[in-house]
């Protein structure tokens, strides 16, 4: 079995460049399926997930093959309209693939998704956009099939701006009759890199980034070339470490907009950070102290998947930091394995309290989920001796080299088979 083994107390320091976004990425996966052509993705991470999505591309009858650091899809010939349960089991987010498939072939079917590590993660928006574009949607055995002769474009008002539905709400509306208005869409910086995606393939989309999104259908008919935009959560994970560790790290290919809620906590904490076009330097002595409230909302609140990150930074700060997770209804796991570091958090139903400790100890603890295993690498590079973190399969979800990257930036760390 791999771990990773973490032996902290070293500065972070150098220049590293931030891999393309995995939450970027996958819906854009599922709308190559929409262009019968070819798709040729630059800076597609090396991730889990995207290996899962190529499966399902590749089951639903398109070519998927890497070119170096590029991945080319060719979607002439989707055959498929179904997704296995084997498939659907390995990436919870293949659900976006269902407006995707429903418009190329006005079916599909899948399983249900179902709960996740975060606890219960339901899809009745996703489902009731589709409905009101004209899709029949009915469970069967635990299947959901979706059909539709004609799917028309409406408007589709969300009770909550939940990106997953709102991004296939934009997949399908891709393949209706007219225009389809999003209101009260998620505005996160991925639904803006879906848009110039779907775009680039000839699709005639607007508003994404704002809460009202604009979809025209039709055929799209353009192959094209497009670049992922940088991975946020990446980034955060990076800047966090370099927090808590202290030290100087430069990240570039990488927007300090998108970060802003992020990089305005380190700054309260005590670190400098600097952003310009295209990078972000961070400068921390490593003692770092408590910062206000961080509650998680939607972008541009500050990211739920950026709470486990932080709070693993101020694990040794002066004073208490409150966190209030307000996103899902199970996102402490990581709680009890920064505890066995000698963090003292309590928590309480969506509130965790983190009072800084003098040190942290090097331990063998467990990942429960990505963004929590990423939580202990930062928790690692701050501690004292040697930290040996399990089931990193959640980490390789959505970092395409976590130890590479913080290698090259100075820190003590290596793969392990043990
Ligand atoms: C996406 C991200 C995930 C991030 C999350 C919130 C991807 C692949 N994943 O997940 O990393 O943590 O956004 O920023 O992009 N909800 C419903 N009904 C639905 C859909 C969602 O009640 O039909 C609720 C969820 O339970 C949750 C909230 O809406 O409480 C937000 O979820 P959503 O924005 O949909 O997250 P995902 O798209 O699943």
């Amino acid at each position: 079995m791999k771990h990773i083994v973490i032996r902290g107390g070293h500065r972070l320091e150098g220049v590293l460049p931030v891999q393309g976004a995995k939450n970027s990425v996958l819906p854009i996966l599922a709308a190559t399926i929409l262009h019968p052509g070819t798709t040729v993705l630059r800076g597609c991470p090396r991730l889990s997930d995207v290996e899962a999505s190529i499966r399902i591309l590749r089951h639903l009858g398109c070519d998927a093959q890497w070119q170096g650091e590029e991945l080319v899809v060719d979607a002439s010939s989707v055959s498929r309209w179904d997704v296995p349960d084997h498939l659907m089991r390995e990436m919870r987010s293949s659900v976006i693939f269902l407006g995707a498939i429903l418009a190329r072939l006005g079916k599909a079917e899948m399983s249900y998704p179902g709960g996740c590590e975060l606890g219960p993660r339901p899809i009745d928006l996703h489902l009731s956009a589709l409905r009101k574009l004209g899709a029949a949607v009915e469970e069967k055995g635990g299947r959901l099939c979706c059909e539709a002769a004609a799917l028309e474009g409406r408007e589709i008002a969300l009770s909550l701006p939940s990106v997953g539905a709102t991004e296939n709400a934009m997949l399908a509306a891709c393949g209706a009759r007219g225009e389809t208005v999003i209101v009260n869409a998620a505005r996160e910086p991925e639904i803006v890199d879906l848009q110039n995606f779907l775009r680039s393939m000839g699709c005639t989309v607007r508003g994404a980034g704002s809460s009202t999104i604009c979809v025209a259908g039709g055929q799209l008919t353009k192959d094209c070339i497009h670049t992922v935009m940088p991975d946020r959560i990446v980034a955060a994970t990076y800047l966090s470490a370099a927090a808590a560790a202290g030290g100087e790290v430069e990240l570039t290919h990488v927007d300090y907009r998108h970060l802003s809620t992020v990089t305005a906590a380190l700054h309260e904490a005590g670190c400098r950070v600097i952003g310009g076009e295209g990078r972000i330097l961070l400068r921390s002595d490593g003692a770092l102290k408590a910062i206000s409230a961080v509650r998680t909302a939607p972008y541009p609140g500050f990211p739920t998947d950026a709470q486990a990150i932080l709070m693993a930074a101020l694990l040794k700060s002066r004073g208490t930091t409150v966190f209030v997770e307000n996103m899902f209804d199970n996102r402490y796991r990581h709680v009890d394995e920064l505890c066995r570091m000698g963090a003292d958090i309590s928590v309480a139903d969506r509130v965790a309290v983190v009072t800084g400790v003098p040190r942290l100890s090097g331990a063998t603890v467990r990942c429960t989920d990505l963004r929590g295993g990423a939580a202990l690498m930062v928790a690692g590079v701050s501690a004292e001796g040697e930290t040996c973190i399990e089931d990193i399969h959640h980490i390789c979800r959505g970092y395409a080299d976590p130890v590479g990257d913080l290698v090259a930036l100075g820190a003590d760390i290596r793969w392990e088979e043990r």
